[in-house]
């Protein structure tokens, strides 16, 4: 207990004098305190009176008994003086503004460099240099906030001050760097807590009538962040009625669940598509060859009438970047409407392996923990993830752990990623070689005799047939094939094995193998062999891709299984979801995507429905163009004209996430809100009534007619997600399994026992893949690996309509500086690539972060052509596309002038 202003309170003692003084309702100005980062008591804004002496009440703890004062003479003779030198540094604004001229502090009576040549000061403290991110330093009042943000929140490490005493300088790097260089990543957390507008962003500084917020779910990764969306009319428009609306800012939910107010450049700031020119806002048919505006009377009824002639032949791939509801609604439509199986997603190209592996392994093909649990473990597997690039806001999550010495860190990958930097070990191994690495682990841990017996004996079968096959698979004898020395596997093994909350993450490194579906369950090995499931912070964890690719697959995106993974050959299942659809099931088995372009190319599948997906950019080209171009029908429902939309016989606008209603599944299986913020443009429709519309005209009776509606049936058809309403969903959303409406959600799986009973412990022996047989010095001296950077998504059809396309303008092919040098190749070069199914050209930039032997593409540029290089092998379980090793070639291109 203690008192402010004369008021009892009561305390903790984890408790400040600034957290009395609030609880009290107290007004104390703190410029340099913010929950989110630790306490600097830098500013000296939030002083208080105890007894005679003054503190600083954000960074002194409480103590039984003290009296503070808020409010006396002395202390409003010490504002007024702190503000005037404030203003002797600062040409103050925002919110510290307003604060000093409550103080009477409205300017100095002090000589002031700042005020007085502000012209030559501005020339080096304002730098304009990054598309989203503004410097004014001259508003600066050292107060440290953006410093202990970028540390505390982000890991980034991109600001330190320089100077002493009045010359005291923010900085970034070396003296006239422009911002934009520097090791700076765009989270934007320094700019939404700069108490000045001495760092703020390009969206804060609009001029707008700010019109709603929106809380919504990010439409790019699997992560799930939650998004407080600010649209307003902006621009000589904005007072007029009819004016459009257009997204002003975007801000991270401070109390979320997933992201607690902490977002990436992608969440924050790619929002530019949704208004961008290239929007299509009519129905396009094509005729006498050209693509050609029309009704969208006209484009549903000739897409409903050529589907259903084409009937027994067609397919549909469903969109990853769509709602559950939308998803749900798709697969209906193929099963019910059209009477096939034919469905796919994207998981079909990314994690399906990691479903098939997991499946096999423990029963249920999701992540097995929460992201919360990142808190809680004590290391981190990271195989074939560049997770602050492709997953930021949990690659930061991961970094700030291992950077506070909280976690240990193992990352397996080919590159020297940021979270390689910063690993206690490193395996970089050679492209392909995933199945040998894993084994050796597994032959590591049994060797240092660090299994968890009681569990191995209890939960698991096939120990001694696992320990008999992988004698001969040691650290030593594999280093040959993974180019790991073994000495780091036995490290690697040794941390694992005596870590008390293991975590594994993994990614596409992974999957997208010809042996993907084999390496996850080698993964799964590891965990069950040290007892790492059940619990907080352990499990096998992949890091999902796209948005809602959880989602996808959930609703039955896939052709062997049904919304909540129901079985559509068992007969129990099959003659309940007859009668909930009043329509029959198909009964033949359906194909996978790369079956069905396979179809295509015999002329077996005739149309191909294709939702919010841009297959020509991102599936290996060898299967794509030749399949697409011998359709009957392509429909393609996007936003854009896209590389597969102009190839298409219709085109439908569609919706972003921005402009729609739903559910997104992140990768934790955490079912959250998508909500509406804006309109689409006039002319586009949401892809759910788009749809619900194409389902009536195919004749299957429905009385679905919102999103919400529609969940109501997925709850009546998956078991998994009985429990689920849209009520239950606010705020954070419910993790499934959530079998009954009382039912809390399932954060982490497996508790007790694996949905198979016992898990079978996999013996599983490296089968190199074909492509090793085309790697010969002359011919294709090098290993593709292709991947993400951080400013693009994919395709990058939203970002490269933002201006992450100026962060970002091209692809880029990476090789060692030894390679560079074999090949005589300059960094910057124009580059000629070439395997043995395509070529593809890019910018060649030489990195230290590669392996000799290993090259890195990008593929979000259409012109780049990187999927061209892909060859046609795939997952042997799983079908996904060998993305991670592709053999090929470079030379120097020359440039058209
Ligand atoms: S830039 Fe803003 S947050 Fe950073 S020290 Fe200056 S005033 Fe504080
Ligand atoms: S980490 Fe993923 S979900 Fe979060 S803001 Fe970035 S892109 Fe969106
Ligand atoms: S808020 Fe306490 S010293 Fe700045």
């Amino acid at each position: 207990m203690l008192e402010v202003d004369g008021q009892g309170i009561e305390v903790d003692p984890t408790m400040t004098l600034l957290d009395a003084c609030r609880r009290a309702g107290a007004r104390v100005d703190a410029f340099c305190h913010d929950d989110r980062v630790a306490s600097g008591g830098h500013c000296r804004a939030c002083m208080v009176e105890v007894g005679a002496r003054f503190f600083a009440a954000c960074s002194t703890p409480v103590w039984p008994d003290a009296a503070i004062t808020t409010r006396s003479e002395r202390l409003d003779a010490y504002r007024r003086d702190l503000g005037e030198l404030m203003w002797t540094e600062a040409r103050v604004a925002g919110e510290v503004a307003h604060a000093l001229s409550r103080w009477g502090a409205a300017g100095t009576r002090y000589a002031s460099e700042v005020h007085t040549a502000p012209s030559e000061i501005a020339k080096s403290e304002i730098d304009h240099s990054h598309p989203y991110l503004r410097l004014d330093l001259t508003r600066c009042i050292r107060c440290r906030l953006c410093e202990r943000a970028c540390d505390g929140i982000q890991g980034q490490h991109v600001f330190s001050f320089q100077g002493r005493g009045a010359t005291t300088r923010l900085g970034f790097g070396e003296p006239g760097l422009p911002f934009v260089r520097s090791a700076c990543v765009a989270c934007g957390a320094c700019a939404a807590i700069c108490p000045t507008g001495a760092l703020s962003d390009v969206d804060r500084d609009r001029v707008a009538r700010q019109v709603r917020t929106t809380r919504t779910t990010c439409g790019y990764c699997g992560v799930g962040c939650q998004l407080e969306v600010h649209v307003g009319l902006e621009g000589q428009d904005r007072q007029r009625d009819d004016a459009i609306e257009r997204v002003l800012r975007i801000d991270g939910v401070r109390n979320a669940a997933v992201n607690a107010g902490h977002l990436c450049i992608k969440g924050r700031y790619a929002h530019g598509f949704s208004r961008h020119p290239d929007r299509l806002v009519s129905p396009l048919l094509r005729k006498n060859g050209h693509l050609t505006e029309v009704s969208w009377d006209e484009a549903l009824d000739f897409v409903t009438s050529h589907m259903q002639r084409l009937r027994g032949a067609v397919g549909g791939l469903s969109s990853s970047r769509c709602t559950n509801e939308e998803n749900y609604l798709f697969q209906k439509w193929m099963r019910a409407g059209l009477g096939t199986h034919n469905v796919d997603c994207c998981a079909r190209v990314c994690h399906a392996p990691t479903a098939a592996g997991m499946k096999r392994s423990l029963g249920t093909g999701a992540a097995t923990n929460a992201l919360e649990d990142i808190a809680h473990a004590d290391l981190f597997l990271v195989a074939g993830s560049n997770t602050t690039e492709a997953h930021p806001v949990t690659g930061a999550r991961i970094r700030q752990q291992v950077l506070r010495g909280r976690a240990k860190l193992i990352v397996i990958d080919p590159r020297r990623t940021e979270l390689a930097e910063v690993a206690d070990v490193h395996l970089m191994l050679r492209p392909g070689t995933n199945v040998p690495l894993l084994n050796a682990l597994a032959h590591a841990l049994i060797a240092l005799e660090l299994v968890d017996r009681d569990f191995v004996s209890s939960r698991t079968d096939g120990f001694d047939e696992l320990a008999a096959f992988l004698e001969d698979l040691s650290p030593e004898r594999t280093e040959a094939t993974t180019g790991v020395p073994a000495r780091l596997v036995w490290r690697a093994a040794s941390l694992y094995g005596q870590a008390r909350r293991p975590m594994q993450l993994h990614g596409l490194g992974m999957t997208e193998h010809v042996q993907g579906s084999e390496s996850v369950m080698l993964l799964c090995n590891l965990a069950l062999l040290v007892g790492a499931f059940g619990r907080e912070g352990v499990g096998v964890n992949p890091l999902r891709g796209q948005n809602n690719v959880q989602g996808a697959a959930d609703m039955g995106c896939q052709p062997d299984l049904l919304t909540g993974y129901l079985d559509p050959q068992d007969p129990v299942i099959r003659s309940r979801v007859e009668r909930l659809w009043g329509a029959p099931l198909p009964t033949h088995r359906g194909l996978t995507l790369p079956r069905m372009y396979d179809a295509a190319r015999t002329g077996k599948l005739r149309a191909l429905y294709i939702l919010g997906e841009d297959v020509v950019q991102t599936d290996p080209g060898v299967h794509v163009d030749e399949a697409l171009a011998r359709l009957e029908l392509l429909v393609v429902q996007e936003l854009f004209l896209s590389e597969t939309a102009k190839r298409a016989h219709v085109v439908l606008p569609g919706s972003a996430f921005l402009e729609k209603d739903g559910t997104f599944t992140n990768g934790e299986r955490r079912v959250q809100r998508v909500r509406k913020c804006l309109e689409p443009p006039a002319g586009a429709r949401e892809d759910w009534r788009i749809l619900l519309e194409l389902m009536a005209r195919s004749g299957i009776r429905q009385t679905l007619s919102s999103p919400q509606d529609i969940y109501r049936e997925i709850a009546i058809f998956a078991p998994i997600l009985a429990g689920v309403n849209y009520e239950r969903l606010e705020p954070d959303g419910l993790q499934w399994p959530v079998p009954t409406p009382e039912h809390a959600g399932t954060p982490r799986l497996h508790t007790a026992a694996f949905p198979i009973g016992r898990a079978p412990l996999m013996r599983v022996r490296f089968t190199p893949s074909p492509s090793f047989g085309f790697f010969s010095e002359e011919d294709f001296p090098l290993k593709l690996v292709t991947g993400r950077v951080l400013p693009h998504y994919n395709s990058g059809s939203m970002t490269r309509r933002s201006a992450h396309a100026d962060l970002a303008p091209r692809d880029a092919m990476s090789i060692s500086p030894r390679d560079a040098a074999r090949f005589n190749l300059e960094e910057g070069s124009e580059v000629l690539i070439e395997s043995p199914w395509g070529e593809a050209k890019a910018r060649l930039e030489v990195s230290a972060r590669i392996a000799d032997g290993t090259a890195f593409l990008t593929f979000h540029h259409p012109e780049t052509h990187t999927n061209a290089l892909m060859g046609p092998y795939l997952d042997g379980l799983a079908d996904c596309p060998e993305y991670k090793l592709t053999p090929v070639r470079i030379r120097a291109r020359s440039i058209a002038p």
